[in-house]
C-alpha cells in the first residue's frame, strides 16, 4: 500500500505577476485553496522557459501536492512528462490543452475574437489593426482567428507585441502608418498602452481610433475613455481550477475534466461608430 504524505501546498505558476488579469487570477485561486487548507506558493515565470522548468523542478522537490499552470512558456507535452513521470496533479488553465493529459478550465478565446471583431464591424470599421505577441500562445491566437472570421485578412493588419503596457506603446507607429481605424488589443495591459501612445501622439479614442481590449481587467473603467472589452470570468477561472485540482487530488483516477467558460463583449465609450 502507498502511503502518500501530503504538504497541503500547491505550486500556482503564473508568466507575469505585474499584470492585473493574474493578480485576480491569483487571488481566486489563493482564497479556494485556503479553504481547503492549503498554501499557494506563487512562482512568476516571466515566460522564460528556463525560469518556468527551475520552478517545476523545484517545486516538485519541495513536495507540493499538485500545480496550476497558467498560460506557461514550455509545451504542455513537456509539462506532462514531467508531471505525470512524477505522479504529481496539475492544472494547465488559460491555454488550449492538448487532449488526455490534465483537468483544464478554459475560456471561448475564438468566440471572444469573434465578439470584438463583430462590434467593430456593426460601428462600420473596415480595416483593423490587432495587436498580439509573436508566437502567441494558442488561446490568444485563437483571438485573431475569431477576427479573421469576420474581417478578410487583406483588412486586417497583424502588429506584434508583448501583451504589456510598453507593448501596447510600442505598437503605435505600426498603427498609425497602417489603414486601420479601429485597433483590437489581445489583453487590456496592452490597450492601455495603446492609449497612451496614441495620446502621445495628438490622436483621440474614439474619435480618431476606436479600441477594444480582452480581460476586463477592473482598471478599464479608470481610464478615460472607458474601454470596451471581452470579459474573462477571471476569478471563477481560478477559483474552479483550484476546486478541480483539489478534486484530482482526492480521486487521482478519474476522468480528466475540461470546464468551458463563456466570454462577453462589454460595449463602453472607447469604440464608436466610423465617421
Ligand atoms: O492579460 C493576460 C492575457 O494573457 C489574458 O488575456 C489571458 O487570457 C492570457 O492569455
Amino acid at each position: 500500500r502507498m502511503v502518500m504524505k501530503k504538504s497541503k501546498t500547491i505550486g500556482v505558476l503564473v508568466p507575469d505577476v505585474t499584470n492585473p488579469f493574474f493578480n485576480t487570477l491569483i487571488r481566486g485561486i489563493e482564497r479556494e485553496l485556503y479553504k481547503a487548507g492549503f498554501m499557494t506558493l506563487l512562482c512568476n515565470a516571466d515566460l522564460e522557459e528556463e525560469k518556468e522548468r527551475t520552478y517545476l523542478n523545484e517545486l516538485t522537490r519541495r513536495g507540493v501536492d499538485g500545480f496550476i499552470i497558467a498560460n506557461s512558456a514550455i509545451s504542455d507535452q513537456e509539462i506532462n512528462e514531467h508531471l505525470r513521470k512524477k505522479e504529481k496533479p496539475f492544472i494547465i488553465i488559460d491555454q488550449k490543452k492538448e487532449e488526455g493529459f490534465s483537468d483544464a478550465v478554459v475560456t471561448d478565446d475564438f468566440v471572444g475574437g469573434q465578439l470584438a471583431g463583430m462590434h467593430l464591424y456593426e460601428l462600420g470599421h473596415q480595416e483593423i489593426a490587432i495587436v498580439i505577441p509573436q508566437n502567441a500562445p494558442s488561446n490568444i491566437q485563437q483571438r485573431l482567428f475569431g477576427l479573421y472570421s469576420i474581417f478578410e485578412s487583406n483588412h486586417i493588419k497583424v502588429i506584434h507585441a508583448p501583451l504589456t503596457k510598453a507593448g501596447g506603446e510600442e505598437a503605435v507607429l505600426s498603427i498609425l502608418t497602417s489603414k486601420a481605424t479601429a485597433i483590437f488589443a489581445a489583453n487590456d495591459e496592452l490597450a492601455f498602452g495603446i492609449y497612451a501612445g496614441l495620446a502621445a501622439c495628438g490622436k483621440k479614442i474614439p474619435e480618431d481610433y476606436s479600441v477594444i481590449g480582452y480581460d476586463n481587467v477592473e482598471m478599464c473603467t479608470y481610464v478615460t475613455p472607458q474601454l470596451t472589452t471581452i470579459a474573462q470570468p477571471i476569478t471563477k477561472i481560478g477559483q474552479l481550477s483550484a476546486q478541480l485540482l483539489i478534486k484530482r487530488i482526492d480521486e487521482p483516477t478519474k476522468k480528466w475534466e475540461e470546464i468551458l467558460l463563456p466570454v462577453e463583449l462589454i460595449k463602453r465609450t472607447s469604440t464608436a461608430p466610423l465617421k
